[in-house]
C-alpha cells in the first residue's frame, strides 16, 4: 500500500474525487474520515481485500510474467517470480479473494524504475478481470495508450499519470462502461478531448491536467450523467468558447486554468450547484461576473488573468467558506463586497482591473 507522501500531489488532485466515490467506499471497514485522504488510498482499501488472499489465476499469472518481460524485467519486479504464488507478494498485483476465482483485478506499477524506454505493455489488456488500474511515475514508459484498452470491461479506476505517454486519447475509453474516473495527469498526451465520454453511465471525473491536448472542450461533455462532478483540465493548450451546453454540469470541481480557453465561464456557475472550487485563472475567458449565482460551499475562487468584466456580486461577502479568492488581472469595476468572510483578501487579490474600488483597494469616488 501507498503512504500519504508518496500519494501527497495526487491528493491533491484527487481528493476532490472523494465526494464522487463516497458512496462506494463508504460501506467498507476502516473507511477513512479525513478528506485529505486521496481517492486512490481509499480505493484500495475497497479493491484489494486484505486476508485471506490465495493463490491468483494461471492465467492472469502468465499475462504478468509476459508484462514484465515487455517492461524489460526491471529489477521493481523482483518478487514477480514464476516460482511463487502471484497473490499478494507481488509487487503491485491483488487479486480477487471476494469471489474466490483470484483473477488479478488490481494492479499497480508506482515508482517501477524501467532500465530503458518502453510502450504501455500490450499484454495488460489481457488482465480482462482488471478493476484498477495505477501507473505512477515510470518516465520510462513512452508510446500511446493502446485502444484495445477497451478490452479491460471491468475497469472501475484508471490511471496513467507521471509517464512520458504521448499520442492521442483513445475515444475506444468509452466501450469500458464501468469507469468511474480517468486520470492522465502529467504526461505527454496531445490531440483533442475524447468526445465520447458522455456516454459512459456512471463516470465521476476526469483529470487531464499538464498535456499537450489541444482544441475545444466538446458540446457533448454537457451531457455527463449526474455522477459526473470532477473538471480537471488545467496546464494544457486548450483553446476555443466554453460550449452553453456545460451549464448543465453539477460539478464539486473545475479547474481549467492555464489554457486558452475563451467565452463564457459563467456555465460552472449556480446557487443550486454543489461545486466548492472553480478554477478558471490564466485563460481567456470574458462574461459578466455581475450576472453569477454563487454556490453556497464555495471554497475557492480562483479567475484571475482572464477578461473578465462586470461588479463583482454581493453575495461574495456570504460565503463562509471561501479561503482562496483571486480576480486580479481582469477587466472588473465598480465597488469590491464589504464584509468579514472577505477581509482576509489582500489587494493583490483584486490588482490590476478596470474600475474596482473599495477596500482592500482605494475607496470609490462619489
Ligand atoms: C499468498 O501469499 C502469502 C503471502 O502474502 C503466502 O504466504 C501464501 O503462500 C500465498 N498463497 C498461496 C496459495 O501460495
Ligand atoms: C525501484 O528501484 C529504484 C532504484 O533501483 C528505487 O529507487 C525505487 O524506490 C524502487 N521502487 C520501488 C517501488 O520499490
Ligand atoms: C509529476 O510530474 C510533474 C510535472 O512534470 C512534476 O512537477 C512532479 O514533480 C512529478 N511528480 C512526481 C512525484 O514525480
Ligand atoms: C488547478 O490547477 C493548477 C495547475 O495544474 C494547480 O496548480 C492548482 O493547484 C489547481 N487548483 C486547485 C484548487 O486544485
Ligand atoms: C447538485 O447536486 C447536489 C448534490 O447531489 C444537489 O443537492 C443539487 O440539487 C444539484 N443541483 C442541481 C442544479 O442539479
Ligand atoms: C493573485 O494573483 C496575482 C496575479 O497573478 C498574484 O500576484 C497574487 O499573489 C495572487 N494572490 C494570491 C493570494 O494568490
Amino acid at each position: 500500500m501507498k503512504n500519504t507522501s508518496q500519494m501527497h500531489e495526487l491528493s491533491q488532485r484527487l481528493v476532490v474525487l472523494f465526494t464522487t466515490e463516497k458512496k462506494i467506499i463508504s460501506n467498507r471497514k476502516h473507511f477513512p474520515s479525513s478528506i485529505l485522504l486521496p481517492l486512490l488510498i481509499l480505493a484500495t482499501h475497497y479493491l484489494i481485500i486484505p486476508s485471506n488472499s490465495e493463490k491468483c489465476h494461471p492465467d492472469d499469472k502468465k499475462v504478468l510474467l509476459q508484462i514484465k518481460i515487455q517492461l524489460g524485467n526491471p529489477t521493481n519486479l523482483s518478487s514477480w517470480d514464476p516460482t511463487t504464488d502471484c497473490n499478494r507478494t507481488w509487487y503491485g498485483v491483488g487479486c480477487d479473494t471476494d469471489t474466490q476465482t483470484y483473477r488479478v483485478n488490481y494492479l499497480s506499477l508506482d515508482f517501477v524504475n524501467l532500465p530503458q524506454p518502453v510502450p504501455i505493455p500490450p499484454s495488460i489488456t489481457d488482465l480482462h478481470f482488471l478493476t484498477f488500474l495505477f501507473i505512477y511515475r515510470t518516465p520510462n514508459l513512452v508510446g500511446p495508450i493502446p485502444t484495445s484498452i477497451s478490452k479491460l470491461t471491468k475497469l472501475l479506476y484508471l490511471t496513467i499519470s507521471n509517464t512520458s505517454v504521448n499520442g492521442n486519447i483513445p475515444n475506444t475509453l468509452s466501450q469500458i462502461k464501468t469507469l468511474l474516473t480517468i486520470d492522465f495527469t502529467n504526461n505527454k498526451l496531445t490531440g483533442p478531448l475524447p468526445d465520447t465520454l458522455s456516454s459512459l453511465p456512471n463516470f465521476g471525473g476526469i483529470s487531464f491536467d499538464g498535456n499537450q491536448l489541444t482544441g475545444p472542450i466538446p458540446e457533448s461533455y454537457g451531457s455527463f450523467s449526474n455522477s459526473f462532478t470532477v473538471l480537471s483540465l488545467s496546464r494544457n493548450q486548450l483553446s476555443g468558447k466554453i460550449p452553453a451546453s456545460l451549464a448543465k454540469l453539477n460539478l464539486t470541481y473545475v479547474n481549467l486554468s492555464q489554457n486558452m480557453l475563451e467565452g463564457d465561464g459563467s456555465v460552472f456557475f449556480g446557487s443550486k450547484k454543489q461545486t466548492t472550487e472553480i478554477v478558471l485563472a490564466k485563460n481567456l475567458f470574458a462574461f459578466d461576473i455581475g450576472k453569477v449565482e454563487l454556490a453556497n460551499d464555495l471554497k475557492q475562487l480562483d479567475l484571475k488573468r482572464n477578461k473578465i468584466y462586470g461588479t463583482l456580486p454581493e453575495g461574495l461577502s456570504e460565503l463562509k467558506f471561501l479561503h482562496y479568492f483571486n480576480v486580479s488581472y481582469n477587466n472588473l469595476c465598480g465597488q469590491i463586497p464589504q464584509g468579514t468572510n472577505l477581509r482576509r483578501f489582500d489587494e493583490y487579490c483584486y490588482a490590476h482591473n478596470k474600475c474596482l474600488c473599495g477596500s482592500p483597494l482605494p475607496a470609490c469616488k462619489t
